[in-house]
Order: C-alpha cells, then sequence, then structure tokens
C-alpha cells in the first residue's frame, strides 16, 4: 500500500534555506509532490554532505566490512543524520540504508527511499577528495526523485522523473559522442575482487582498447552523475548495491543517456550488472561486455 498523501508533508520547513542551486530542478518538477520530495532529497544530501566535508581532515575511526571494504565513523554520522531527517520529513516512508543491514527487507515495499551516506569511503579514508552522498526515492521499483551531492566541489546533481537532470542550475545532458575511441568510459572494481578478478580483467581488456581512455575515480554514484552531465561518455560495474546506483540511475535517464544490464534488458539495481551511456554508445559497449 502506497503511504498516505498526508505522510508527506505539504508545509515543508526544512532546517535549512533551499540551496539556490536547485531552484531550477524545482521549478521543473512536473507537479507539487515530485517538488516537495526532490527538495527532501537534495536538502537531506545537502546537510549530510557538509558533515561529511566538516570530518574531512579529522581522523578516522576506519572499521573493516570486509577484507578491502571499509566504514568510518563519518558513514555512520551522516547515515544516522539522514535516517533521522527523512524519518522526520516522510514518517510513513520506509528506508533501504547502505549501513542499516536490516533494511534490504524494505525492497518489498512499493515505495522507499535508497540511501548511501558516503559513496567514495575508501577514497574518504584515504584523504582523497571524491566522494558524495546519494538519496533516491524509489516507487514500484523505479525512481522518483534523486539526488547526488559531491560535497569538497558543491556540487549538487538531482533529477525528478519527467523534469530533466541537473548540475547546481545548470540542465545536465549526456555527450554527443558517437565512436567508441572518442569516449572516456568509467568503471570501478568490486570489493569481492578475489571472486571476480578474472571476469573484471576480460571486461578491461574488451573495452580498455577501443575507448579512449577508462577512469576508476572510486564513487560509483559520482561516475553515474558524471554520464549524465556529460563528464564522462559510459559507466559500467558489476556486483554494484541500489544505493550506489538508484540516484545516478534517473539523472542519466533524465539527462537523455542510457542504462541496462549486460545482456541489453532493462537495469534493475537489485541485478548487479549496470551499463550507463550516452545512448550512442549503449550498443558498441554493451557488444564489448556481454
Ligand atoms: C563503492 C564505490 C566504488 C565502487 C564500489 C562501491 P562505497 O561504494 O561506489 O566506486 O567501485 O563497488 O561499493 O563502499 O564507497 O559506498
Ligand atoms: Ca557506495
Ligand atoms: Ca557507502
Amino acid at each position: 500500500m502506497l503511504p498516505d498523501r498526508a505522510a508527506i508533508p505539504t508545509d515543508l520547513e526544512l532546517a535549512m534555506p533551499h540551496k539556490p542551486q536547485i531552484e531550477h530542478a524545482l521549478q521543473r518538477c512536473t507537479s507539487q509532490e515530485l517538488r516537495r520530495l526532490l527538495t527532501i532529497a537534495c536538502e537531506t544530501a545537502f546537510a549530510a554532505g557538509q558533515l561529511i566535508k566538516d570530518r574531512f581532515h579529522q581522523p578516522h575511526d576506519i572499521r573493516m566490512k570486509g577484507t578491502i571494504n571499509l566504514v568510518t565513523e563519518t558513514d555512520l554520522a551522516s547515515e544516522a543524520l539522514i535516517l533521522e531527517t527523512l524519518a522526520q520529513k516522510t514518517p510513513a516512508v520506509p528506508i533501504m540504508a547502505e549501513e542499516s543491514t536490516q533494511s534490504m527487507g524494505v525492497r518489498s515495499q512499493p515505495l522507499y527511499w535508497v540511501v548511501d551516506p558516503l559513496d567514495g569511503t575508501t577514497n574518504f579514508a584515504h584523504g582523497v577528495p571524491h566522494f558524495a552522498v546519494s538519496i533516491a526515492l524509489l516507487e514500484n521499483g523505479r525512481p522518483k526523485v534523486g539526488a547526488i551531492y559531491h560535497p569538497m566541489l558543491d556540487e549538487l546533481y538531482c533529477a525528478s522523473i519527467g523534469g530533466g537532470a541537473w548540475l547546481n542550475d545548470r540542465r545536465a545532458t549526456v555527450t554527443q559522442t558517437n565512436e567508441l575511441i572518442n569516449g572516456l568510459v568509467a568503471t570501478g572494481f568490486p570489493y569481492d575482487i578475489d571472486q571476480t578478478l578474472p571476469k573484471v580483467i576480460r571486461q578491461l581488456e574488451r573495452v580498455l582498447p577501443v575507448v579512449r581512455d577508462i577512469r576508476r575515480a572510486g564513487a560509483a554514484a559520482l561516475d553515474l552523475a558524471y554520464v549524465a552531465c556529460g563528464r564522462l561518455d559510459g559507466f559500467y560495474e558489476i556486483n554494484l548495491q541500489p544505493w550506489d546506483t538508484a540516484a545516478g540511475w534517473l539523472l542519466v535517464e533524465e539527462a537523455g543517456g542510457q542504462l541496462s544490464n549486460f545482456n541489453g534488458g532493462p537495469y534493475s539495481p537489485f541485478v548487479p550488472q549496470i551499463l550507463a551511456t550516452n545512448g550512442r554508445l549503449h550498443a558498441a559497449l554493451l557488444q564489448r561486455l556481454q
């Protein structure tokens, strides 16, 4: 059952003033409800981003979730802030969040938030200033609004369904690159690389020689945001989680790009393959990944 409309507040009073950088995106929302939801997603991502930025130069308390999979006190603090804010603004909407492992259960709900409180934790922990907060709202398995905030650059990427993709106050659009050899493509390496190395190497061997270059910047949400705003022509990765991709998925679609799994079928954040491109390069990249 969808939450009662009344559960989504109409008289939104956010703790912080609207960032002028989201005004254009808000104006293009196709309904008042989307406008409210996008405001919540953006303002919450922005607040969490400030928290992360404030802690960037401090020493970190690092714990291991796996051999190479880190979590810091800042991931947890960011997630706590986001959960509290969303629970206050949309009390009836459940939340799937990376560091709240039991929250995967909300997947069966028709409407829920999907949160990565700090995408690019390895960068953050090593002092590399490339990471983001990612927040999306999924309805019946599809994103309605999405926000990705890069606090070190004060770049807020956001999208609402039918309302376009935005980078701060500028419309985001994918590139027009037609030839793979002119394309800059990003990828990432999964935390279970000890199991997946042969597959990852095979994909690199197939893609690297036919594109201009490959980037592995370390934050999948930003990789998708960069495809949406035309800094990259494509992105692929295996074994990502819904919180890595949900907001970026909507951004790429609203920016005119294309997403699929490696069979060319519709993208689902619950299938561990993502190919996102400017559309023009999709078939050619897909053929390299199949
Ligand atoms: C990771 C980053 C990375 C990707 C990993 C993700 P995290 O997210 O997005 O770029 O390659 O697979 O898990 O752990 O920093 O939130
Ligand atoms: Ca992530
Ligand atoms: Ca994370």
